[in-house]
């Protein structure tokens, strides 16, 4: 099938036993939304997603990759989404946005990129530390144009506008969050990034207010869980366990945008391109434990109460993990797909629920080199961030999320410019006026 891992690669698997932690956190959590919502909900919502879980993992499997949705940057920049589109991309929760910086502008830029980082080799970390290919670099020229890039603005606002939120409390505006590049070389294999969901692990079911997202799931009535409401999922605080590898903001959509050609096998990333029913799935999922006989493992009436502190693939400080033996109703061997092939200036995103897996193999012929660049919304959390972000940046540090970065001041490098030239709209993103 198009897209489908060819061989399954050794990313961890998360059995019961690799889950347990001999923590409290985890014991309190379960036990206090089973008291909310009770077992009989959480019993009538893990038999109806199992259930609709056969019905959305024979639609992928059957598809591949061609059902990720694919459009152009000129419509939506145009258009907006059509009706048609947003259905399908809330059903998808990724899709991908072609020509978003022109190919040839993009081009230029990974040329511009390579010599910056060239120039300040010396200066520059990059993990892993035996194959560095993702640059704790944050402020290059290169990634400043891309990310303030009049079209990405604008298309941020736009997907940020799929959200919705009745409290009128938080904005579609853009604000900019910080990350790091990837630059990866041909025939270098990376497995630090299997299946995956960012925004946090255990407040997802630890911290009422992060918890109050999934409430309609917790409550028996999965098909009338929202992921969009932004009105909720404003205040969710995705740090309350701090780790490096949790966001502070919310991005209504994780994404890169390509400076070079990534495909299948060649450095890009894998999706599983379904949102509320795997999230859903992924939520339930402490809640139950396998029957005792493997045979009978995709009977989701064969699994029990689990009222223990297990929390399959979840670790306090790291993203969300997932596998094939802890969430086999997910079928990640088939479910899990490469994007369709990037070139330059095209885009990915992907909703800050989906789960999605970094390429393990690397079998093309150039660098695959992506600037990571999501949609963030205006709400008072990640204007907070975003403040703190600007001060980091004009005092050459590494945004808050990322730590020490490389270490060193990003503008003492050679080729710096900072915020040099850019316009009010960039400048109201990278937070001068909050
Ligand atoms: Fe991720």
């Amino acid at each position: 099938m198009p897209g489908t891992v060819r061989t399954w690669p050794a990313w961890p698997e998360f059995g019961a036993a690799a889950s347990k932690e001999a923590d409290v956190d985890f014991v309190h959590a379960k036990k206090a939304i089973i008291e909310e919502y009770g077992a009989d909900n959480l019993t009538r919502s893990w038999l109806a997603v199992c259930q609709k879980l056969k019905e959305v993992t024979e639609d992928i499997a059957s598809q591949g990759s061609s059902i990720i949705p694919e459009l152009n940057a000129d419509d939506v920049l145009a258009n907006g989404f059509g009706e048609a589109e947003r259905e399908r991309v809330r059903e998808t929760g990724c899709f991908i946005i072609r020509g978003v910086v022109p190919h040839e502008e993009a081009k230029g830029l990974y040329r511009d990129l390579t010599q910056f980082v060239a120039d300040n080799r010396s200066e520059i970390r990059g993990w892993p530390a035996e194959t560095p290919s993702i640059l704790k670099l944050y402020n290059s020229p290169t990634q400043n144009t891309i990310r303030t890039h009049p079209n990405q603005l604008k298309l941020q606002k736009i997907l940020n506008e799929l959200w919705h939120d009745e409290t009128g409390e938080t904005c579609a505006d853009p604000l900019i969050y910080l990350d790091a590049v990837r630059d990866r070389p041909p025939q270098q294999p990376f497995l630090g990034l299997g299946p995956h969901i960012d925004a946090g692990s255990l407040c997802r079911w630890a911290d009422p207010k992060y918890r109050r997202v999934y409430s309609q799931i917790f409550s028996g009535r999965p098909d009338a869980f929202d992921a969009w409401d932004l009105g909720l999922r404003k205040d969710a605080d995705q740090d309350s366990f701090h780790g490096s590898a949790h966001s502070t903001v919310l991005r209504s959509f994780q994404g890169w945008t390509a400076l070079s050609r990534a495909a299948a096998n060649e450095g890009t990333i894998l999706l599983v391109p379904n949102l509320c029913t795997t999230v859903a799935y992924m939520v339930l999922r402490p809640f139950f434990q396998p029957p005792q006989d493997g045979a009978d493992i995709m009977d989701a009436s064969k699994w029990t109460l689990d009222e223990s502190g297990v929390f399959p693939g979840t670790i306090k400080t790291d993203s969300q993990r997932l596998s094939r033996s802890s969430h086999p109703h997910l079928r990640l061997e088939e479910c899990l797909i490469h994007v369709p092939p990037m070139e330059a200036g095209d885009t990915i995103w992907w909703h800050t629920d989906v789960c999605h897996a970094v390429d393990p193999g690397h079998e093309g012929k150039e660098n695959a080199a992506v600037v990571y660049v999501p949609a963030c919304p205006t709400t008072n959390i990640n204007k907070r961030y975003v403040k703190k972000q600007l001060e980091c940046t004009l005092a050459g540090r590494a945004p808050p999320d990322f730590g020490e970065g490389s270490g060193t001041d990003e503008s003492k490098y050679k080729g710096y410019k900072g915020h040099e030239g850019m316009s009010e709209d960039a400048r109201r993103a990278l937070g001068y006026y909050l």
